[in-house]
């Protein structure tokens, strides 16, 4: 009874508090629930669902409020857009309405010198610095180096009688991506620089309650003993500085040191921090859940396994490496590239903040708001994607590029679109033609998925693979 009665007692406070605390605005906000003071819906935003569709918390919104509404999560008021047409607007407006913004929560992860919310310049400075790493000369020229990495684990992994794929393929990327970034090896190094980001990553999307034993904690500790390790690494270097540049890093370290340096130290750390991050972690969930798709749609995988064994064919000596040309040829490779990126969401919002108050339709979105835009629900629309749930490759077959502009943001949009999308499509291309092409695999147990809403596989993806 008393327990009736508090319950009775804190929903009316908090529905009256609720009311004072309604923004105001110029114009029409959209319509939608602030939740709890405080805790707004973070709760519903943060249940965990195990399918690929629109998570309820998006879907049930919809219903109510129409494509377009507010909330409140983790203490900030936002808009939420699972509008085509305003995600678009967004991402083209970059810089000009709305620029790029992350939570508090976020931010203090991130670290203080706020790489995410680099503008204007500096941001074009940095940008143009990683395509250094990742744009399309470097990406030819790495092609042999991802062709024998992946060559190499498959060799090692067939080996076993189970690997868990989800697992090794981001300890495969990591290895990858860590060696030309900062010339790491995990073999050879007495730190785990791969679990300084696991833990970081576990504690990504929890409360921020810094207390040790919680994930938050966890997390904070993890990027704290990343950044000790590289900004031990940035003095070694600058003590004895290596006669040839040869990674990333020393690239990075020859611009802090220019005399009309833009890049700061700390810049410098975080950015070296967010490629580890941003490069692994997104490609591996991706090329996990490609391997369990081709796995069960039989059909899908012979279809395949004949565009990649035609490329062996075709060519004269058929131990010489994947060419360029090889690479681009793989059409069906890259239906099935898009397909599991779209149905694999693996990012599934992105915030950018209102610069300006914007007019959008009927309503208003207020200078100073964030706008959390979910690109999930364009990939699961069927209205453009028939059968949504259905892993169907196919279905990309002549598809106009400009509409899948508006309707596939997979890798975000605008100017600030991921840097690293050339670079994981052909790290997926590659290690599934080393696959198909050498060895055959069947599940063993795992590969359920569950979202929080970003993706994970709770009990990994667990296959035997052994040679064709
Ligand atoms: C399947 C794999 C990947 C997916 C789905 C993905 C997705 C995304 C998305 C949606 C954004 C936009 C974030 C925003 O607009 O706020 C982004 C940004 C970014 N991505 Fe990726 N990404 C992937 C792989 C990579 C890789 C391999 C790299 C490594 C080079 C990378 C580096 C970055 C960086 C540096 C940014 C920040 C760009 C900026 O703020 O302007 N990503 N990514
Ligand atoms: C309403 O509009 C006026 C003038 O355009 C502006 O100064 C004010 O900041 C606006 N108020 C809000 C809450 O956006
Ligand atoms: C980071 O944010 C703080 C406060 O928001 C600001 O004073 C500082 O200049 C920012 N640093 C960078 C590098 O953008
Ligand atoms: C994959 O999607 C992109 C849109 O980002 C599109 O340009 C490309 O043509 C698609 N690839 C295939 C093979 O359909």
């Amino acid at each position: 009874m008393f327990a009736l009665v508090l319950t009775v007692l804190v929903i009316l406070i908090a529905k009256w508090v609720h009311r004072c605390w309604t923004p105001k605005c110029n114009g029409t906000l959209p319509p939608g629930s602030m939740g709890l003071p405080l805790l707004g819906e973070t709760l519903h935003f943060l249940a965990s669902t195990t399918s690929n569709d629109v998570p309820p918390f998006l879907r049930n919104r919809m219903q109510k409020y129409g494509p377009v509404f507010k909330t409140s999560l983790v203490g900030q008021a936002m808009i939420v857009s699972t509008d085509a047409d305003l995600n678009y607007f967004i991402f083209q407006k970059e810089g000009e309405l709305f620029e790029s913004w992350y939570p508090d929560t976020f931010t203090k992860i991130f670290g203080t010198q706020n790489l995410s919310n680099l503008h204007g310049f500096l941001f074009k400075y940095v940008k143009n610095m990683v395509l250094n790493l990742v744009g399309s000369e470097r990406l030819i020229a790495m092609l042999p180096e991802i062709e024998g990495a992946s060559s190499r684990c498959l060799k090692t992994w067939s080996g076993h009688d189970s690997v868990d794929v989800r697992e090794t393929t981001a300890q495969m990327i990591f290895d990858l991506t860590a060696k030309k970034l900062i010339s790491y090896d995990s073999e050879k190094s007495s730190e785990d620089l791969r679990g300084y980001f696991e833990a970081f990553i576990k504690g990504l999307i929890s409360f921020p309650f810094n207390i040790p034993g919680t994930s938050y904690y966890q997390c904070l500790q993890g990027r704290k003993k990343a950044l000790k390790m590289l900004k031990n690494m940035l003095q070694e270097r600058r003590e004895r500085p290596r006669e040839t540049q040869s990674d990333f890093f020393d690239y990075v370290l020859k611009e802090v040191e220019r005399e009309d340096k833009i890049l700061t130290e700390d810049i410098a750390l975080d950015l070296m921090f967010v490629l580890l991050f941003a490069s692994y972690e997104t490609t591996s969930l991706a090329l996990t859940l490609a391997i369990k798709f081709l796995s069960d749609h039989p059909s899908v995988l012979k279809q395949l396994m004949e565009e990649h064994e035609a490329i062996i064919k075709r060519r004269e000596n058929p131990d010489s490496g994947l060419t360029w040309s090889e690479y681009k040829s793989m059409k069906f490779t890259f239906q099935i590239i898009n397909e599991t990126l779209r149905l694999a969401n693996i990012a599934p919002v992105i915030f950018r903040k209102a610069m300006k108050e914007t007019k959008f339709k009927e309503y208003t979105i207020p200078a100073g708001w964030p706008v959390m835009v979910c690109p999930p629900t364009l990939h699961l629309d069927p209205n453009t994607y028939k059968d949504p749930l259905l892993f169907n490759p196919w279905r990309w077959e002549g598809v106009d590029t400009h509409v899948a502009s508006r309707k596939f943001m997979v890798f975000g949009g605008g100017v600030r679109v991921c840097v690293g999308a050339d670079f994981a499509k052909l790290q997926m291309a590659v290690f599934l033609h080393c696959l198909v092409t050498k060895y055959k695999w069947k599940a063993i147990k795992g590969g359920e998925i569950v979202r929080t809403p970003g993706l994970q596989f709770p009990n990994g993806y667990h296959i035997h693979i052994s040679p064709n």
